[in-house]
Parts: structure tokens; sequence; C-alpha cells
């Protein structure tokens, strides 16, 4: 009874720090990606009432790209926007994005919410362990202004987006399909 006890204890006393660790670095990634969509869309919203959406694209191309750099210096977190249809054509996938990017899809398709999808990873790299984080950011109304059918956006966005994006793969979205996904990385020892 004394050996089980103490083994309850030492399990205790092992296991708890390992949880709790992986709790806060998830929590905090969640806490930082969570920030970030909101801000944006306020952002957004404005430029579009203001000058239509063919005045808001500089939102989306400037200040997300802004706001994921200074989110990740005052955070410590790598912060990008990535999608398996990427219009900025840095915005591809890794290799685990991927795999995460599909299975969003796939749990949404099977009846998640969108819009609560996210996925954690402590992945090895070396004698390195990289904590990645996720989280899907799916469609409003508001965004198929700039990605919704090719053919039903105002011919000054279509236009100006061809010259921005030749390569452009992110129209054809319905509402709250997943557009793609915030992406959290930090690499520790
Ligand atoms: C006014 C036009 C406009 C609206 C509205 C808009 N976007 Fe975008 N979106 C863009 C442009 C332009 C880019 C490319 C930005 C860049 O160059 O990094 C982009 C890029 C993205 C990316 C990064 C991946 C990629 O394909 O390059 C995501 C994710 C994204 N948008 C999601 C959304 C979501 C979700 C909404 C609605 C909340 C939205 N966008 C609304 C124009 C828009």
């Amino acid at each position: 009874m004394f050996m089980f006890r103490f083994l309850l204890a030492a399990i205790a006393i092992y296991a708890t720090p390992v949880i709790a660790d992986e709790a806060t670095w998830v929590a905090d990634a969640r806490k930082v990606a969570g920030a970030m969509p909101s801000k944006l869309l306020g952002v957004l919203k404005e430029e579009t009432e203001k000058g239509g959406p063919e005045s808001a694209i500089g939102v989306c191309r400037d200040k997300a790209p802004q706001m994921a750099k200074a989110a990740s210096e005052q955070s410590g977190w790598n912060i990008r926007r990535v999608s398996l249809r990427n219009r900025n054509p840095k915005a591809v996938p890794d290799t685990w994005e991927r795999a995460v990017l599909e299975e969003f899809d796939r749990r949404a398709a099977a009846g998640e919410n969108p819009a609560t999808l996210e996925k954690s990873e402590l992945v090895a790299d070396g004698e390195n362990k990289i904590q990645r984080y996720m989280k899907a950011l799916p469609t409003q109304d508001l965004c198929l202004a700039c990605h919704g059918a090719a053919d039903s956006l105002k011919p000054a966005v279509s236009e100006q987006l061809r010259k921005l994006y030749p390569d452009d793969k992110a129209t054809g979205y319905g509402i709250a399909d997943i557009r793609g996904a915030i992406t959290l990385k930090k690499t520790t020892r």
C-alpha cells in the first residue's frame, strides 16, 4: 500500500509539469492566434464601409502581414497565414500545415463548426521540439467581396487582384468555408 501511494505521488510529481507545460504553450498560442482575426475584421469592415472592397484590398495585403509581424515580435511566436488555395504566393503551407488544413476541411465537412477548428502538436525536429498551433479562418459574408466566386466580384476588385496576384487561387469560396488558417510555431529545446 505504501509503495502504491509512493508510486502515485511519484507519477503525480513527474506527470504534472509536462501536462501543465503543454497546456501553457497551447493556451498562449490560442490567445495570440485568437486576437488577430478579430482585429483584422474590424479594420476590414471600416475600410470597406468607407471605400468599398476595392479600397480594402490593402488591409488584407498590408495590414494582415503587419499585424502578424507585430504579434510575432511581441509574443515570440512565428506567425503567418497559409491556405490550400493561396492568394499570396508565399502563403503556401508546409507539409504539417497542409495535413492540418486538409484535416480541418474533413472535420468541417463532418459537421464541426469551422470557427472552432484548431490543432496543436509538439513536433520533434532533431534535438529541438517545435510547438505548432493552427486555427482555421472561415469566411463570412464580408470576405466574399474578395474571395467569393470570381464572376461575382466587383470589376474594380477583379482588376486589382489580377494585377497584384497573377497566380491567385483564392476565389470561389462560399460562406463558412475554410479560407485558410493562422499558423504559429516556436522552437524549444
Ligand atoms: C478587400 C478584399 C479582401 C477581403 C474583404 C478579404 N480578403 Fe483575404 N485576402 C485579400 C488579399 C489581397 C490577400 C493577399 C494578402 C497578401 O498579399 O498577403 C488575402 C489573403 C488572405 C489570406 C492569406 C492566405 C492567402 O491566400 O494569401 C487569408 C487566410 C484570408 N485572406 C482570409 C480572409 C478572410 C477569412 C476574410 C474575411 C474575414 C478575408 N480574407 C477578407 C483580400 C481580401
